[in-house]
């Protein structure tokens, strides 16, 4: 039987710190010196993510609805098809740990907004078929689903931005977009088996480190 690796995702709508822990555990791992390799989707470094940037700055519609979800998952899933091809398909079969700021998980959340709740299960069907079973990239062993309330992702996605609204792509942009996400996030965790953690308290985030350790302790590697 072919040996294959590890797929950990760290999920959860925007803002709610999945690159700074991807970040923090890269550094605990390689402080700890295992080999884990860490990967970010959207690829923006590589050209494969040319359709997505398109998308994102409103070239082909400035609402999110203006392409539709399958459309949409496309222009993702190639882009993991290529980072999966050229980056990291070697050491993941080789038996090596990857971890991903985002995967099709993420258009699980982002692109179910943009339909009816009763078709969110065929589109979860056609989505994890089309890019796990047809195009073959690996199916995630654990997703981890950062939770934090809305009124604080929002309050730290603007400061990202200086505070300057116009600088969000057309997802961040509309906050009703940004709350139906968050609806289908909830479905998502809940019905596909992602591990919750929760990032914050009382109106604020927990620190950085806090939430680090929680997630070395679910992760157990
Ligand atoms: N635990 C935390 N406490 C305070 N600020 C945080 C925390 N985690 C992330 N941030 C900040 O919040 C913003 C969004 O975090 P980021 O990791 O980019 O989120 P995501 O990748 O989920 O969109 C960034 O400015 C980041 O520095
Ligand atoms: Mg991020």
């Amino acid at each position: 039987m072919e040996r294959k690796g590890k797929l950990i995702v760290i999920e959860g709508v925007d803002g709610t710190g999945k690159t700074t822990q991807v970040k923090r555990l890269r550094q605990a791992l390689q402080d700890r010196g295992t080999p884990a390799r860490v990967v970010f989707f959207p690829n923006y470094d590589s050209e494969s993510s040319a359709l997505v940037k398109m998308y994102l700055r409103g070239e082909m519609g400035r609402e999110p609805g203006d392409v539709n979800a399958y459309a949409a998952s496309a222009f993702y899933a190639v882009d993991r098809y290529a980072s999966f091809k050229r980056d990291w398909e070697d050491f993941y079969r080789g038996g090596g740990v990857v971890i991903a700021d985002r995967y099709t998980t993420s258009n699980a959340v982002h692109q179910c907004s943009k339909l009816p709740e009763d078709q969110w299960p065929d589109f979860l069907r056609w989505l994890f078929h089309f890019e796990y079973d047809l195009l073959g990239i690996p199916a995630p062993d654990r997703v981890i689903f950062l939770q934090a309330e809305a009124a604080v992702t929002e309050k730290l996605l603007l400061a990202r931005y200086g505070g300057d609204e116009s600088r969000e792509d057309i997802h961040e942009a509309d906050r009703a977009y940004m709350a139906r996400a968050r609806k289908a996030a909830e479905y998502c965790c809940c019905t596909l088996g992602w591990t919750p953690l929760l990032c914050t308290d009382g109106g604020a985030m927990r620190s950085i480190e806090a939430i680090h350790q929680d997630l070395v302790s679910l992760l157990d590697i």
